[in-house]
């Protein structure tokens, strides 16, 4: 018997010695110590020997037991240290900066409505809003868009299947809205997606954002729309721009003007996106016609006002030198990540 643990305790201690791997460890240590192991069996054993065998054997077998116990624990702290052994040889720069985050960030024309809408409350404008669906007379009849206008016609509006509702093709309509709620004096910005019924290209696309502006009091006039939009074109797009207010014709403005900007792409030497001109067409502008404000309930003979609206995208176009408007809807990181974070 004694031999036999002799024999026992040498040949587990170098198996153990040998074990490669935890697993392999683990697997020797069921083996041995297990409910059914080699070791707890043998001191199962015990109880039945007699007292003399007990002193001698038993000793033995519980010296074995701790001795193998350890074993296994040192064999197992030195398989653990030398896991990453093999990386050794490999250097490794623990002073290296982590995989940064890729964090999220504001579309460009989000943040540049933002910017719209801080550049004309710092000239104590409100920011007002309207629905997406509007009825045909908030969008044209109060507007003074005549019955026969081809903007009505079903080729260029998207009408809901419910007549007189439809998608908004302008931001326009907020002015009356907000005129029949709200008594003169007047200063508002109302941005917002507009829709149309255009075959998607390099300048058009069925939705886009525009932004409406309207003042109205006793006194407003041109000279008023013309000072309001040149602090907040230059502000928005280039601080050296220069404007030029040309006559036009919108039904819901008399007299109805365009504003052109310098080209900044040449800075107005003429190249061949401005056609040579110098110039870019920005946006619609007017005074509110008589029957604009008849239609919100404001008397024509006490008030008076301006009205202007741009489409957003083609500002943000102009001031980046950006040449296809899809590329605000199709989300592309290269493009996106070309617009600061905030
Ligand atoms: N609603 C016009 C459009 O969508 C833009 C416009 C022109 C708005 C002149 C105005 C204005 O307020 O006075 O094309």
């Amino acid at each position: 018997m004694k031999n036999h643990l002799e024999q026992l305790r040498t040949q587990t201690l170098e198996t153990i010695a040998k074990a490669k791997t935890v697993q392999e460890l683990e697997a020797l240590e069921a083996q041995l110590l297990g409910k059914k192991g080699e070791l707890t069996t043998l001191l199962k054993g015990i109880k039945d020997l007699t007292v003399e065998e007990k002193q001698v054997v038993g000793k033995m077998t519980n010296e074995l037991k701790k001795d193998v116990e350890a074993a296994l624990l040192c064999r197992s702290e030195e398989l653990r240290s030398s896991q990453y052994d093999h990386l050794k040889d490999q250097f490794f720069d623990t002073s290296l900066p982590g995989t940064r985050p890729h964090p999220g960030r504001l579309h460009p024309l989000t943040k540049f409505i933002r910017e719209i809408e801080d550049t004309f409350m710092a000239l104590n404008f409100t920011v007002a809003e309207g629905p997406e669906i509007e009825d045909d007379y908030h969008n044209f009849s109060a507007l003074n868009i005549p019955e026969d206008h081809p903007a009505r016609d079903m080729q260029d509006t998207l009408w809901a299947k419910h007549i007189p509702y439809l998608l908004r093709t302008h931001t326009s309509p907020v002015q009356i809205r907000y005129m029949e709620s709200h008594e003169p004096p007047i200063r508002i910005i109302c941005p917002g997606r507009v829709f149309r019924k255009d075959d998607v290209d390099a300048t058009h696309s069925p939705m886009f954002h525009q932004f409406e502006g309207l003042m109205v009091d006793k006194t407003t006039n041109l000279t008023h729309l013309k000072g309001i939009l040149t602090i907040a074109l230059r502000r928005l797009i280039h601080p050296d721009l220069e404007l030029r207010f040309r006559s036009s014709f919108f039904p819901f403005v008399e007299p109805g003007l365009e504003v052109d900007v310098t080209c900044v792409l040449c800075a107005g030497k003429g190249c061949s996106v401005c056609k040579q001109s110098g110039w870019l067409e920005m946006l619609g502008c007017g005074m509110v016609h008589p029957n604009v404000l008849k239609s919100a309930g404001l008397d024509p003979n006490v008030y008076q006002g301006f009205a202007f609206g741009a489409g957003i995208e083609r500002l943000l176009m102009i001031k980046h030198k950006i040449n296809d408007i899809r590329l605000f809807y199709e989300n592309d990181p290269r493009f996106l990540e070309q617009f600061p974070l905030v």
